[in-house]
């Protein structure tokens, strides 16, 4: 094995700016039904908590539709990314257990068929592809990513260690160790991805130009709207103590949308730009009951924001109970999520041994 699949779905045009991303994350999805085996996916997640639904409408739902198509898909349960802004991993191996129960109530089926799940700490060939592309990169392009800039900011960190600036590279190896050429992703990870799309390029300019060995992946952009928190202002965020948990009961729901905070007009509109937290409450209640926004906001009017929470309540409860009874009956085998990794490990350590071995012939590092 030392060439692989490169074709670039829409050819090879540079997504530097979020409109360009857009444009060609537009083209690629009417294709992805049409043409599944064009495509690989990888994405992935850092075990930092359980996933909420802001998880779910964003990224969780387009995955396990990707995965229907028939596309195989690699989930990176990004493991040692937690150490970038913490000291401890103490909590990541019930973490890893929560999310991959999260992902299992949500449709990803990595038990046959398509779809691995792993934590890169397993697949040894993957983290050593850090350190050829560590090469390929400068250190003022890790320092001036946007991304790590907000993340430092927002830990408060005093302290940066150098996990933090280099794991855009790690990432990097996630996702070409299995030449995915897809990875749905958000706004935020863009850099990173811009980041993915030099190494694979450089790497093959410099040690496979007659046959490129990296295809040079696509971003994938979802078209639900962001969800913010409870508090309205941020986005959703389990750290931030703002989320609806995939895994909560329907009574915690209810007291946490209770506890949400709405404006002091009384009259319900959809007004994103000017009422945010009421439109936010209107989006999930939109996305859970499958009408209009603006409908249900009419419908409620003079009722005001207990009649909106009441009615948000309802749908949501009703439309996660399918998802949250599966994750119980998941949860009561204790084999469920070592069964599901084990799988997904030992393709993923397949595909990045094979990778490695193509890398270290075109790089010239071979001697037995
Ligand atoms: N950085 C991503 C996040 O914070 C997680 C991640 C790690 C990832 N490796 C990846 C996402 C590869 C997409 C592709 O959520």
């Amino acid at each position: 094995m030392d060439t692989v699949n490169t074709d670039e779905p829409s050819g090879e045009i540079a997504s530097a700016t979020f409109e360009e991303s857009l444009r060609i994350s537009n083209q690629i999805w009417p294709d992805i039904s049409v043409n599944p085996g064009k495509y690989r996916l990888l994405t992935g997640d850092r075990p930092t908590g359980s996933l909420h639904i802001g998880h779910l409408f964003g990224s969780l739902q387009n995955r396990v539709k990707i995965q229907n198509f028939g596309v195989t898909t690699f989930i990176v349960i990004a493991d040692y990314q937690v150490l970038t802004d913490r000291d401890t991993a103490g909590a990541v191996s019930g973490n890893v257990r929560e999310i991959v129960l999260d992902y299992l109530a949500a449709g990803l089926d990595p038990f046959a068929g398509n779809t691995f799940i792993f934590p890169h700490s397993h697949v040894p060939a993957l983290n050593q592809l850090l350190l050829p592309f560590l090469a390929l990169v400068t250190m003022p392009e890790l320092d001036r990513n946007p991304t790590v800039k907000e993340e430092i900011r927002a830990a408060g960190l005093r302290t940066v260690n150098a996990s933090m600036f280099t794991y855009p590279v790690h990432q990097a190896a996630d996702i070409l160790f299995c030449r995915a050429n897809i990875v749905p992703v958000g706004k935020d990870q863009l850099p990173h991805l811009e980041l993915t799309r030099k190494v694979a390029r450089r790497f093959n300019e410099r040690f496979s130009p007659e046959k490129p060995l990296f295809p040079v992946p696509h971003g994938l952009l979802s078209d639900s709207p962001t969800i913010l928190g409870l508090d309205g202002g941020q986005k959703m965020s389990k750290s931030r103590n703002n989320a609806i948990l995939l895994k909560a009961s329907p009574e915690e729901t209810a007291k946490l949308i209770k506890g949400a905070k709405t404006d002091s007009d009384r009259r319900i509109t959809y007004d994103p730009a000017n009422r945010p937290e009421v439109a936010n409450l209107l989006k999930v209640a939109a996305l859970a009951s499958g009408r209009p926004a603006e409908e249900i906001a009419a419908e409620i009017g003079d009722g005001g924001g207990g009649k909106l929470k009441g009615y948000l309540t309802e749908v949501l409860n009703a439309y996660l109970e399918p998802l949250r009874s599966k994750r119980r009956e998941f949860a009561k085998d204790p084999g469920c999520v070592p069964n599901a990794l084990k799988r997904g490990i030992d393709r993923a350590n397949e595909e990045a041994e094979k990778t490695l071995e193509a890398v270290r012939k075109a790089m010239g590092m071979r001697y037995l």
